[in-house]
């Protein structure tokens, strides 16, 4: 790595210590600490506000801009343009399939659509209603167990761990949900594309041939499906960075997705949507939103990174339009509040001041929750489709040059030594 750039760091009177800078394709040029523990100091950054945990050329976002690529490739082109797999092998591979390289990977992706028998007896573990997230983390846990252990050095098994994890998620997580409501799962049908195998699993054919709904399902896994070193995906380095199991990083980084901060916020947007349930009432939960002393925050607004309109909740509220006109619903009330929330706190000194705007999942959940699927399941649909980016970002993990395993300090605030 050439470096022609140096920082020059110092602390009192000591002679000043030279840390390297390195430049990105795009983005603030970094500056390398790595050498400060030799120094006996170390960095502190809770929330890796400013602190870059990998090299990684899968992903950038431009926050102050809105702006969002994939390998070099715009979000809102890739969700006009491709399809789901289409986006998972470019994240993957690095550059688009050409057309025998797509239908080759589609097939064996879809190849992979039954899970060995022990998912079907873990899910039995559950009780029925209990929350899908809960059983989806277990049910890649079995998995880890039955395919164990895997040569993740190896290409060939590396290859094939994650075409079946790809393929084997929509079957997961619509076992998940079949549970959930105390149902038997459909047999998966041959001949069916990635979506429509995860809608005939879901509602068997009564919305499966459904193409705009098809669409819809497979545009929110395109843009749910990589977004560079967000909570989830930097538990799944971590976890990976142990060398473990990848299907147990994919439980991990499921894990990290379910905290309503993160994934689970699609959930939280329908539950308080709902709760407001007419457009008079917006103003009272603005209100609290802003009361300091409240805990309560407008779900699905704001974003660590995005300090501008997030380029995937454009392309999600166009998608719900559709969605809704489709369904014969385009009246439906929580989108109507949707939007007036929207139009009152971007208008509001508070959100503007703070540059909170709706995120990709202030309007999934109405796609979502139209489209016939219960709230519980909204976050293992997004684990579904982040499936893919985890397992780009893992792999890429493991091939590079610097890579080590995940360790990071801390500054301790507790006693001093002292005897019992
Ligand atoms: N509603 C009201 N106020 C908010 C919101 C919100 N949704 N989000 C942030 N703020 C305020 C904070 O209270 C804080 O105000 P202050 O400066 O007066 O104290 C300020 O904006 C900055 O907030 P932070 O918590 O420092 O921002 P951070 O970048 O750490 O948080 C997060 C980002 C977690 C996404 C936050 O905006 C949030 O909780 N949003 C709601 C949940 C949500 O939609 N999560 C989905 C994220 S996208 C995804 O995972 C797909």
């Amino acid at each position: 790595m050439m470096i022609d750039k140096v920082a020059k760091l110092t602390i009192d009177d000591k002679p000043s210590i030279d840390l390297p800078i390195h430049e990105a394709t795009y983005g603030p040029e970094l500056i390398d600490v790595a050498a400060l523990g030799k120094h006996n100091f170390f960095t502190y950054d809770p929330g890796f506000i400013s602190t870059a945990s990998c090299k990684s050329a899968i992903t950038y976002i431009d926050g102050d801009k809105g702006i969002l690529l994939h390998r070099g490739y715009p979000i809102d082109q890739l969700a006009k343009k491709t399809d789901f797999l289409t986006t998972a092998y470019l994240l993957l591979k690095g550059e688009l399939p050409n057309s025998t390289q797509q239908q080759d990977f589609k097939k064996t992706i879809t190849s992979h659509v039954s899970p060995p028998a022990i998912i079907e007896q873990t899910l039995q573990g559950f009780a029925k209603g209990a929350h899908p997230m809960a059983m989806l983390i277990s049910l890649l846990g079995a998995l880890a167990g039955y395919y164990h252990p895997i040569k993740i050095r190896d290409a060939a098994e590396r290859k094939q761990a994650i075409e079946q994890l790809i393929g084997y998620m929509p079957t997961l997580v619509a076992m998940t949900y079949q549970h959930y409501l105390g149902n038997k799962i459909n047999t998966p049908r041959e001949g069916l594309d990635y979506a429509s195998q995860f809608m005939y699993l879901l509602f068997d054919d009564t919305r499966a041939n459904n193409p705009t709904l098809n669409k819809a399902i497979d545009r929110i896994l395109i843009l749910h499906a990589d977004h560079e070193q967000n909570a989830s995906t930097s538990t799944v380095r971590l976890a990976g960075s142990t060398l473990a199991n990848p299907y147990a990083c994919i439980a991990a980084g499921t894990a990290a997705l379910w905290g309503t901060a993160h994934g689970g916020a699609n959930e939280a947007v329908i539950k308080m949507l709902t709760e407001i349930k007419d457009e008079k009432n917006i103003e009272e939960y603005i209100a609290r939103a802003k009361d300091p002393n409240s805990n309560f925050r407008l779900m699905g607004f704001g974003h660590r990174v995005y300090k501008n309109y997030d380029p995937r909740a454009t392309v999600m509220k166009q998608t719900c339009d559709e969605v809704l006109n489709e369904l014969g619903t385009p009246d439906d009330p929580l989108f109507r509040i949707a939007m007036q929330l929207e139009k009152i706190a971007l208008e509001d000194e508070y959100f503007i001041q703070r540059k909170l705007y709706p995120n990709v999942d202030f309007y999934s959940g109405i796609i979502l929750r139209a489209i016939g699927i219960p709230t519980a399941l909204f976050t293992s649909i997004f684990a579904l489709a982040r499936t893919v980016g985890w397992l780009a970002q893992w792999s890429e993990m493991l091939d590079d040059n610097d890579f080590k395993i995940g360790r990071p300090r801390q500054w301790y605030t507790g006693p001093t030594e002292r005897d019992i």
